[in-house]
């Protein structure tokens, strides 16, 4: 699909509308994940710069169509403000007077944020009539948020019909990321799918079938095809009325699907307990398994050499316990070792994998890291995201 992107775009003097994803995680007052600030700017950068009356509108957490100002982006403006290095107006509201007289106030150059989206339940249901309201701000649209294209809200898809419609350059980053991964990688393909539950990547194992070389299980979901071709898990996390699926899957993908052979288990789930390496065979019937074990490690970091690119969803064990982190962390530092080395592509996203990512020290290596979580899982499962459609 073509995309319209900024490229040679005129927007001197021009109201923008621009669909951010400011829903960044906050602490104590304080924002949890400023790299996904940060990656708005040169979208935001090139806009101000060229002239353009910058409005960036955002959902922030799930206020369910309610105002609560627990989740106001006010404090995210000022974040937002810290990170370019400019100054950003806010307005109160999204639509109506408040944000109308926030635009009319705007400089040509300048940034204002709007209030939460979510604020109305007209965004979540893509009412007509308020995404003419969010129109009615602006010139042009343009959409940065790919992480929230997998919603067809109005802010995202309701308003691009209403507006000429373009991608941002994170949006446009990501495309092209995902598209160097999945849509016209260099082969061979592995994709490495991990997390706790077979139910919740039943379409992506499903999509990933036929499309790449490898496919690389890790996390509690590997227990439930172990358990389903009959080897011994303990009492390990797994998904039994799923074996008959599991089995399905194995005979569709063959030789492609790579399973550990070696596992790290525990009594239970906590930092510092005592661990075991065994077999897969060797499950004891009180054993939690709890990451995949050196062997298997070594075995992938072996088939590193021949892939072309590899794309990352999803942690191999129970990362955010130590130790059980050491096999997301050993194969995530050889993929990018061999990305830097020049000899793969590396594409990863969702949230734990970018956090494992991050505590290993290597994100900034892998040749593209997404910003996005539901919406890099969507695309990955192969569907149609409405936010980008809208922008076709
Ligand atoms: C995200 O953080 O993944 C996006 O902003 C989407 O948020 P949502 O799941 O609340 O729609």
């Amino acid at each position: 699909m073509q995309i319209r992107v900024l490229d040679g775009l005129a927007v001197a003097g021009k109201r923008v509308l621009l669909r951010a994803d400011l829903n960044v995680p906050m602490h104590d007052g304080l924002l949890a994940d400023l790299p996904r600030l940060e990656r708005l700017t040169p979208t935001i950068r090139e806009l101000a710069d060229k002239g353009a009356k910058v409005i960036v509108c955002s959902h922030f957490g799930r206020p369910k169509g309610k105002r609560d100002l627990a989740l106001s982006l006010a404090p995210v403006a000022a974040a937002l403000a810290g990170v370019l290095g400019r100054k950003v107006t806010f307005a109160p509201d999204c639509i109506g007077d408040a944000a109308e007289r926030a635009v009319a106030a705007l400089p040509a150059g300048g940034v204002l944020v709007l209030e939460n989206t979510r604020f109305h339940p007209e965004e979540e249901a893509n009412d007509p009539a308020f995404a003419a309201a969010l129109a009615k701000l602006a010139d042009l649209y343009v959409n940065d948020a790919f992480s929230a294209a997998h919603r067809a809200h109005a802010s995202t898809e309701g308003v691009a019909h209403r507006l000429p419609a373009y991608a941002g350059r994170l949006m446009q980053a990501e495309l092209q990321a995902l598209d160097s991964a999945l849509g016209n990688p260099v082969r061979p393909v592995a994709a490495v799918v991990g997390g706790a539950k077979v139910s919740t990547k039943l379409d992506l194992l499903g999509n990933l079938i036929g499309r790449v070389d490898a496919l690389v299980i890790g996390g509690a979901m590997a227990n439930t095809f172990l358990a389903a071709q009959g080897l011994p898990v303990g009492l390990s996390l797994q998904e039994p009325e799923l074996h008959a699926t599991a089995r399905d899957i194995l005979g569709r993908a063959g030789a492609a699907l790579l399973l550990p052979s070696d596992v790290v288990v525990a009594p239970a789930l906590a930092a510092g307990v005592a661990t075991r390496v065994v077999p897969v065979a060797a499950v004891g019937a009180a054993d939690l398994i709890l990451d995949i074990g050196p062997a298997s490690v070594a075995a992938l970091q072996a088939r590193l050499a021949d892939w072309g690119t590899l794309i990352w969803n999803g942690p191999l064990g129970a990362f955010e316990t130590p130790p059980f982190d050491a096999g997301t962390t050993a194969l995530a530092r050889a993929v990018a070792e061999a990305t830097a080395a020049g000899r793969l592509r590396s594409v990863a996203g969702g949230g734990d994998t970018v956090s494992a990512l991050h505590a290993a020290g290597v994100a900034e290596r892998f040749s593209y890291v997404s910003t996005a979580g539901g919406a890099f899982l969507e695309w990955m499962e192969g569907r149609t995201l409405p936010g980008v459609a809208a922008l076709g």
